[in-house]
């Protein structure tokens, strides 16, 4: 499984590196095989650890230039930044990024060979509009993505559920998950108020193949203890096959 923590604008560096440090002494201690990722601030970027990843929550589609305010892939480099988080939605919906200019980006880390996580969600009217509204909402969403390329993650991250404490319900999210599987076969995430107390039943459903967690992951040992989750998951799964 992979789970992710998308600090956002939260935590200074300080902070940040106090975190990952928790977080890969915890993973260290406890032999943790899943993946874990996280994405910190610009400010924060430093280079990954045995177990934790350090992915970039945002990069401009060139090597460097003159795109004031944006980091570029020479400062990626500078930490051995080998993971990006493209799409998110409060890219799309905050700062206004379009489907283009995602697709540039995706299109330009691709071809550089990173680790692409891919967020794709639809905000509350479309949900009510039905499934079939939400599914021709997240086509387009792929529109200009490739989704084979190999280092491909796709986080589902329904709009209304980011920072709002509201989640679907576990059947819904086993019903979307499903449909995007059609579509892809590369791992797919949930994001959108998970938190330490619902981790666990939404990584034993099917199709769920990790999360990506916001404010929930923001104490480490939430964080922790959604990762100490999958991996009892993992051990119940065993013990039902054998
Ligand atoms: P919350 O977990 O705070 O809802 O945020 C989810 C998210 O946007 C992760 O990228």
């Amino acid at each position: 499984m992979i789970l992710a923590a998308n600090f956002k604008s939260n935590l200074n560096r300080a902070k940040a590196h106090t975190y990952i440090e928790a977080l890969e002494a915890f993973c260290t201690q406890n032999a943790i095989e899943d993946r874990v990722i996280v994405f910190p601030p610009a400010s924060a970027l430093r280079e990954s650890s045995l177990h934790v990843k350090v992915g970039a929550q945002n990069a401009f589609a060139a090597r460097s230039g003159a795109f004031t305010g944006e980091l570029a892939q020479d400062q990626l480099d500078e930490f051995a930044i080998r993971t990006v988080l493209i799409g998110h939605s409060e890219r799309r919906h905050v700062i206004g990024e379009t489907q283009e200019l995602i697709a540039e980006k995706f299109a330009y880390y691709q071809k550089q060979g990173f680790e692409i996580v891919y967020c794709i969600g639809e905000p509350l009217e479309v949900r009510e509009e039905g499934n079939e509204a939400l599914l021709e909402y997240l086509e387009a969403q792929y529109e200009g993505v490739d989704l084979h390329y190999s280092g491909l993650v796709i986080a589902y991250e329904p709009v209304w559920a980011i920072g709002t404490g509201l989640t679907p319900t576990l059947q819904e999210i086993e019903l979307i998950h499903a449909s995007i599987k059609e579509r892809t076969s590369r791992p797919l995430l949930y994001g959108g108020s998970v938190k330490a107390e619902n981790a666990r039943e939404i990584l034993a459903l099917e199709h769920v193949e990790g999360v990506l967690v916001g404010s929930g992951a923001l104490d480490v040992r939430d964080f922790c203890s959604m990762i100490a989750d999958a991996k009892s998951l993992h051990v119940q799964k065993e013990k039902h096959r054998s």
